[in-house]
């Protein structure tokens, strides 16, 4: 028995799509969350910038004590992971291996469409995993930068997120793909503006539930799973201002929203990975 929390972190509210699954999957298990809102958004800067942001967080939450990190942040997976996985003691799971491998299996007309930050399109990271899986499947990527501004903002339902969603799907609806994957965790927060724009037709791919099911195999393979006679606890750390990530957070967990503390982006950079 490992009483450790996991710890989990994305530039902001996004991960909690993520977050909320795995504390549905593992609800014995303690959480501590880290949103990064001083440094959002992620995916306009440069790939480097973000590897470096995703190694100061992952040393600061495993300093913290965590038995394991998951990178709850497609940019964040797609510039730092196998980076991280080589410099960490603890384990850290990511979010795109799950996507690919859920987007290649349900495509029937090999055409997959993606929809995810400049940061993470820029990597080319989903292309090499789709090729992995089979190189028979065309992938069809669209950075998407106006989207998670808008998302994080008071209005995420609003018209303008169906007008800029409008937008981003054109491409891919043009390129007739079946399958989109929503490379990015913010995104499955504004799923229904999506999924009428694409049609019921189209298959919306995202990964919190494939994450939170890696999540707990690692647990149950390494050992380190909490009593599962327990109720877990859960906590969140902000960059940004705590009262914002508590109003946006709480509708986006659909869960209670416990504590939230301030962690200041000069004690993360002290603790660079
Ligand atoms: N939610 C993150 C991602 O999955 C970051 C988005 C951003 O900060 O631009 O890419």
């Amino acid at each position: 028995m490992d009483r450790r929390p996991i710890g989990v972190f994305d530039s902001g509210v996004g991960g909690l799509t993520v977050l909320h699954e795995c504390l549905v999957t593992l609800p014995h298990e303690d959480f501590l969350y880290l949103g990064d809102g001083a440094r959002l958004p992620y995916g306009p800067r440069p790939l480097a910038e973000v590897r470096r942001f995703a190694h100061e967080i992952a040393g600061y939450l495993q300093e913290q004590g965590v038995k394991l990190i998951v990178a709850a942040c497609n940019s964040a997976t797609s510039a730092a992971l196998p980076e991280l996985q080589e410099r960490l003691v603890v384990p850290i799971v990511g979010v795109l291996t799950p996507e690919a491998h859920a987007a290649v299996q349900a495509t029937r007309n090999r055409r997959v469409g993606l929809l995810a930050t400049e940061a993470t399109v820029a990597s080319g990271r989903y292309e090499q995993l789709v090729r992995t899986l089979d190189a028979g499947v065309r992938l069809f990527s669209v950075a998407c930068p106006r989207l998670v501004p808008l998302i994080e903002s008071g209005d995420p339902f609003g018209a303008a997120t169906t007008e800029a969603v409008r937008d981003c799907a054109a491409p891919l609806r043009a390129a007739e793909v079946d399958t989109v994957i929503l490379g990015c965790t913010h995104y499955p927060l504004i799923r229904p503006i999506l999924q009428r724009v694409f049609g019921r037709e189209v298959t919306l791919v995202f990964s919190a539930e494939e994450t939170a099911r890696e999540v707990a195999e690692t647990l149950a393979r390494k050992g380190i799973e909490n009593a599962g006679d327990r109720e877990g606890e859960y906590r969140f750390l902000t960059t940004g201002d705590p009262e914002l990530f508590r109003a946006t957070g709480a509708r986006f967990l659909q869960l209670p929203l416990g504590g939230v503390e301030r962690v200041e982006v000069r004690t993360l950079a002290r603790a660079l990975a």
